[in-house]
C-alpha cells in the first residue's frame, strides 16, 4: 500500500466515525440535548477545552450555546448550567433530579465513593443526615463549636505573635488552626502545632493542593485510564490520601478500644454508637468502611477549603488597607481589644460581613462547584438530559454574575451593602452551592473564617513586604480549585 493511503483512510474513518457519532448524540435520545461544539470520538472536546483552564473555556462556550451546553470531558459527557438562572433552576427548583453527585475520575479516585462527598442514594442520605445532626448538637454538653474556635483562634494569634514582625506564609499557620477545628469535633481533640503525627498529616494535604494543579492532574480527568498507566503528580496525590487514611483508621481503631458508649466524646463516638444500634438491621449504612470515608471526607472537606479562603482573604486586604482600616473600627467599636471575638458580633458589624462575603465571592473557590449528575431521565427547560449524566452547576457564572455584582471582577465589599451601610443579602452568593447537596459544613466553615479573621485583626495590622498597589489578588486558576498566589506577610502587634 502507498503511503499516501494510510493516513487518508485513517482520515476518512476518523471523518466517518465522527459524523456516525454525532449523529447518533442527536437522535438517540428520547428528547433534544443541549446544544455544544462538534466532538472527536475518544478525545471529545479537547480542543475547545483548556484542561489547565476549564471555567475559562466554559464561560467561551456558554456565549455561543447559551446557559445549557454539553461538553464531553474525554469520552465522558457532561451538561454544563451557566448563570444564575439556570443553576436556580436544576439545584433549588429541581432539586431531587440534580441531587446525584457526578463523579469526575480523579474525584472518585480520591474520595472512592462511600463517605458523604462522593457517594449516592441511601448511603449519602443517611450519611450526610447523620453528619448534619451530629456537627450540629456537637458541643453535647462539653465545649460548643463556636468556643473551640475562639479558643483555637487564641493559639493562633500567640503563633503569629512568635513571629516577631518578620515577614511570613501564613498559609500553614492558618491551615493549622483550621484543621483543628476539624480534629477536635471527629477525634476529640486537637494537635499541638508541634506535633509529628499532625505535621505529616497536614503536610500530605499540602503537598495535595499543590499536585492539584499539575497538568498531569487535569488531564487525569479527561482520560482516566491512561492517566492510571502514567507516573506524575497524580499518583502522588493519590498515595497521599492512601497514607491519610491510614492515619484516620488508627485512630477509629483506638476510638473502639475505648469506647464508652454512654459518654461519646466525638464524632466517631457518635458513629460508633450508631453502628452498635443498627446492628439488628440486616443493612446498615453504618460500617466501619463508611466511617473511615466520611471522617476523611470531613477532614478533606474542611480543611483545604477554609485555611485557603483565609489565606486568600489576608492576602486581598492587604491590596486594599482602606478596607483593613474599616474593619479595625468596626471591630474596636463591636468587639474592643481584649474580648474573643464570637458569632453575636458579626449582626453588628455589617461593615466586616460584607467583606467576608467579598472574599468568598471574589475568590471563586470551586468555579467549577463539585460536580453533580441526575438520578434519573430528567426535562429540563426544553432539554432531556439521561438518568447518570454529569452536571456542571457552574458557581463561578453565579458569583461573578454582572448584573448582581456591578464590575463582577473587581474586588468590593459594597456588592454586600446597601446604600445605609447595612449589609444586602443576596441569593447569588453561592460559594457553598444551593439545594440538597449544599456544603455541609457551610455553617462551619462561616464561623471559623469570621472568627479566625477577625481574631487576627483584632490584634495585628498586615504590612505587605512590596508595595501594596503591586499586590495580585487575582487567583491561580485551575479547573478544580482556585489557589491566592503565595505571599509573605509582616503581623504588626497593634
Ligand atoms: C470556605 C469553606 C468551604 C467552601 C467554599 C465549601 C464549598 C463546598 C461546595 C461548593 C461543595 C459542593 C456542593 C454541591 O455539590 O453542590 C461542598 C461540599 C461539601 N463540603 Fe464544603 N466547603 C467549605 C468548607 C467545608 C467544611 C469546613 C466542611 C466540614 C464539615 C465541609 C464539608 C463538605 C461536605 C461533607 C460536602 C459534601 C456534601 C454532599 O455531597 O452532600 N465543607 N463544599
Ligand atoms: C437600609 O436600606 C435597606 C435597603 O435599601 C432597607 O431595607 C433598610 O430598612 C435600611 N435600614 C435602615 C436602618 O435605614
Amino acid at each position: 500500500m502507498d503511503l499516501l493511503g494510510m493516513p487518508t483512510i485513517f482520515l476518512l474513518v476518523c471523518i466517518s466515525c465522527l459524523l456516525l457519532f454525532t449523529t447518533w448524540r442527536s437522535i438517540s435520545q428520547k428528547g433534544k440535548q443541549p446544544p455544544g461544539p462538534i466532538t472527536l470520538p475518544i478525545v471529545g472536546n479537547i480542543l475547545q477545552l483548556n484542561p489547565r483552564n476549564l471555567p475559562e473555556s466554559l464561560k467561551k462556550l456558554s456565549k455561543k450555546y447559551g446557559p445549557v451546553f454539553t461538553i464531553y470531558l474525554g469520552p465522558q459527557k457532561v451538561v454544563v448550567l451557566y448563570g444564575y438562572d439556570v443553576v436556580k433552576e436544576a439545584l433549588i427548583d429541581q432539586a431531587d433530579d440534580f441531587s446525584g453527585r457526578g463523579n469526575l475520575p480523579l474525584l472518585k479516585k480520591l474520595f472512592r465513593g462511600t463517605g458523604i462527598v462522593t457517594s449516592n442514594g441511601e448511603t449519602w442520605k443517611q450519611l450526610r443526615r447523620f453528619a448534619l445532626t451530629t456537627l450540629r448538637d456537637f458541643g453535647m454538653g462539653k465545649k460548643s463549636i463556636e468556643e473551640r474556635i475562639q479558643e483555637e483562634a487564641n493559639f493562633l494569634v500567640d503563633r503569629i505573635r512568635n513571629t516577631h514582625e518578620q515577614p511570613v506564609d501564613p498559609g500553614i499557620f492558618l491551615v493549622h488552626a483550621v484543621s483543628n477545628i476539624i480534629c477536635s469535633i471527629i477525634f476529640g481533640d486537637r494537635f499541638d502545632y508541634e506535633d509529628r503525627k499532625f505535621l505529616n498529616l497536614i503536610e500530605l494535604l499540602d503537598e495535595n493542593n499543590r499536585l492539584q494543579n499539575s497538568i498531569q492532574t487535569q488531564l487525569y480527568n479527561f482520560f482516566p485510564t491512561i492517566m492510571d498507566y502514567l507516573p506524575g503528580p497524580h499518583q502522588q496525590m493519590i498515595k497521599n490520601i492512601e497514607k491519610v487514611e491510614q492515619f484516620t483508621s488508627e485512630i477509629i481503631a483506638e476510638h473502639q478500644a475505648a469506647l464508652d458508649p454512654t459518654c461519646p466524646q466525638d464524632f466517631i463516638d457518635a458513629f460508633l454508637n450508631k453502628m452498635e444500634q443498627e446492628k439488628r438491621n440486616g443493612h446498615s449504612e453504618f460500617t466501619v468502611e463508611t466511617l473511615s470515608r466520611t471522617t476523611l471526607d470531613l477532614f478533606l472537606a474542611g480543611t483545604g477549603t477554609t485555611s485557603i479562603t483565609l489565606r486568600h482573604g489576608l492576602l486581598i486586604l492587604q491590596k486594599y488597607p482602606e478596607i483593613a482600616e474599616k474593619i479595625l473600627k468596626e471591630i474596636d467599636c463591636v468587639i474592643g481589644r481584649d474580648r474573643s471575638p464570637c458569632m453575636a458580633d458579626r449582626s453588628q458589624m455589617p461593615y466586616t460581613d460584607a467583606v467576608v462575603h467579598e472574599i468568598q465571592r471574589f475568590i471563586d473557590f470551586l468555579p467549577l462547584n463539585v460536580p453533580h449528575s441526575v438520578i434519573k431521565d430528567t426535562k429540563f427547560r426544553n432539554y432531556f438530559i439521561p438518568k447518570d449524566t454529569l452536571i456542571f452547576p457552574m458557581l463561578t457564572s453565579v458569583l461573578h454574575d454582572s448584573k448582581e455584582f456591578p464590575n463582577p471582577e473587581k474586588f468590593d465589599p459594597g456588592h454586600f451593602l446597601n446604600a445605609n451601610g447595612t449589609f444586602k443579602k443576596s441569593d447569588y452568593f453561592m460559594p457553598f452551592s444551593a439545594g440538597k447537596r449544599i456544603c455541609a459544613g457551610e455553617g462551619l466553615a462561616r464561623m471559623e473564617i469570621f472568627i479566625f479573621l477577625t481574631a487576627i485583626l483584632q490584634k495585628f495590622t498586615l504590612k505587605p513586604v512590596v508595595d501594596h498597589k503591586d499586590i495580585d489578588i487575582s487567583p491561580l486558576v485551575s479547573s478544580l480549585a482556585n489557589l491566592p498566589r503565595p505571599y509573605e506577610v509582616c503581623f504588626l502587634p497593634r
